[in-house]
């Protein structure tokens, strides 16, 4: 689709920005009982990541359509999507979201104007004159399909390098254009849509630390000399190796003391149960105790398709069921789950929790095999599982992952690391290499018992 038509479509589908307007109005008068709902009680918007692909997808619409009030898409609007030759801009998947996005009611965010990552081969290949034009039409073929229709745009991703020196990354913009391409694709962003909020977006950068304080520093010069931008994004992946900052919200705040807004913009924490709700409940206060902290985006709707899947970083699991992150975030922004839900996590439950345990080779060779257990649980959410597993006599097991065992003879129990807690009839699994020593015999594994 051209811009000129998307223009003329947009200006003449009114019966569409109705409807829109009509949805978002039923948002806002039902109970707080969504994370949409929730967020906008704190005036804030609530929003996640969302791939074009799986819109099709029955659970994943109606998952996103419940409960998120503004989408970013995920991959389809960054430059290999958009523009993949020069000039030759294509919009299909990203008119997609943003269609979607529309009819129901909710804002989209923009992501990502310039970036040295997911950047078609021909813009590395350019001369510094050339670069600095097709930067900024590249904005402006961007921008203005979307003019008037994207509430904050990441102008620039990621220019930041992490480690101690708060220096620049290398990229064909910053190697070519030097510092200034961030001012100059900001001037042109303001110019080419005077709507939307501008950003500038990294990770790493949620504490205190050498790289927020680089860019502490270009926002603070920025705002001295004029230079339109408002706000900044922090991304906001969290694990065990980069856990959410102590000093998060302090950090949050003083971006805000400078005169911009703050979104968390790509939050996802990697791991489960309550630990992993903690930690949520945490960046969701933070952002609420900061005024000009605007809204938040998770980084996908299920952990199935996040891009992190094997840390089950989100809100909601592969089945779709709301995890404990999912409550804690609707209770830290004030909202109220249904009591009445018989499937959802924490409830009391009316039975007892089960669990079932299958066995799978799923690869073999001359001298070993690498076996897999899918844990899945029964028709009550369950916190934590134990299964056996018995080798044949010769065997013996080299490597485990996704499980902590504890051996016996030929006997392992194995019991979870980080995946203990499952939602009613979703699962997880553990895997193991064994050393065959001359047997290639299957071993047997027990009764799941769950807890
Ligand atoms: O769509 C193709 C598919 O056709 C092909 O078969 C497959 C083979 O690898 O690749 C698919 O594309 C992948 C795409 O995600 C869609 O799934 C790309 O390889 C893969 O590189 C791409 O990863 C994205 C990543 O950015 C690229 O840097 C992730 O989905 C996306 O979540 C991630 O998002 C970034 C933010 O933009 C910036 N901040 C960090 C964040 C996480 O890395």
């Amino acid at each position: 689709m051209s811009m000129t038509v998307r223009r003329l479509s947009r200006a003449a589908t009114a019966g569409l920005v109705a409807a829109a307007a009509l949805t978002a109005a039923a948002h806002s008068a039902e109970a707080a009982d969504t994370l949409g709902s929730a967020a906008a009680g704190q005036g804030r918007y609530f929003g996640t990541a969302v791939a074009a692909n799986h819109l099709g997808e029955a659970d994943y619409a109606a998952t996103l359509d419940r409960e998120f009030s503004s989408v970013t898409p995920e991959n389809e609007m960054k430059w290999d999507a958009t523009e993949p030759s020069r000039g030759g801009f294509t919009f299909t998947s990203a008119d997609r979201i943003v269609d979607h996005a529309q009819s129901q009611g909710m804002d989209v965010r923009g992501h990502t104007l310039v970036w040295h990552s997911q950047l078609p081969s021909w813009v590395g290949q350019l001369g510094a004159s050339d670069l600095r034009t097709a930067m900024n039409d590249h904005i402006k073929g961007l921008m203005g399909h979307y003019k008037g229709e994207i509430h904050s745009w990441d102008v620039v991703n990621e220019a930041f390098q992490d480690g101690g020196s708060g220096a620049r990354r290398s990229s064909p913009f910053q190697d070519k254009l030097g510092d200034g391409f961030i001012e100059e694709a900001f001037r042109t962003a303001r110019a080419a849509d005077p709507a939307a909020k501008l950003c500038y977006n990294d990770y790493n950068t949620d504490g205190v630390n050498a790289k927020s304080n680089a860019v502490y520093n270009m926002v603070k010069d920025f705002k001295s000399r004029g230079v339109p931008i408002d706000c900044v994004g922090f991304q906001s992946h969290f694990n065990s190796n980069s856990p959410v900052p102590s000093d998060y919200r302090q950090n949050l705040q003083r971006f805000a003391d400078l005169g911009v807004d703050v979104q968390i913009t790509e939050l996802d924490i990697e791991g489960s149960g309550s630990a992993q709700a903690a930690d949520y409940t945490e960046v969701v206060e933070a952002c609420l105790a900061v005024d000009r902290c605007t809204g938040m985006t998770v980084w996908g709707v299920t952990d199935k398709y996040s891009w992190r899947s094997g840390g089950t970083p989100l809100l909601f699991d592969g089945n779709y069921d709301e995890k404990p992150a999912y409550d804690a975030v609707l209770s830290a922004l004030g909202g109220s789950g249904d009591p009445g839900d018989p499937d959802g996590p924490g409830d009391p439950g009316d039975g007892t929790a089960t669990c079932t345990a299958t066995y799978t080779r799923t690869a073999d060779w001359n001298s070993g095999y690498n076996g897999q257990v899918t844990i899945t649980a029964g028709s009550e959410p369950i916190s934590s599982w134990t299964a056996t597993v018995t080798l044949p006599a010769q065997q013996s097991v080299s490597a485990l992952w996704n499980g902590t065992p504890s051996l016996n003879g030929n006997v392992m129990t194995v019991r979870p690391s980080w995946n203990g807690t499952l939602a009613a009839g979703a699962s997880t699994g553990f895997g193991f290499t064994v050393a065959k020593n001359g047997s290639d015999a299957a071993p047997t594994v027990g009764t799941c018992t769950a807890s």
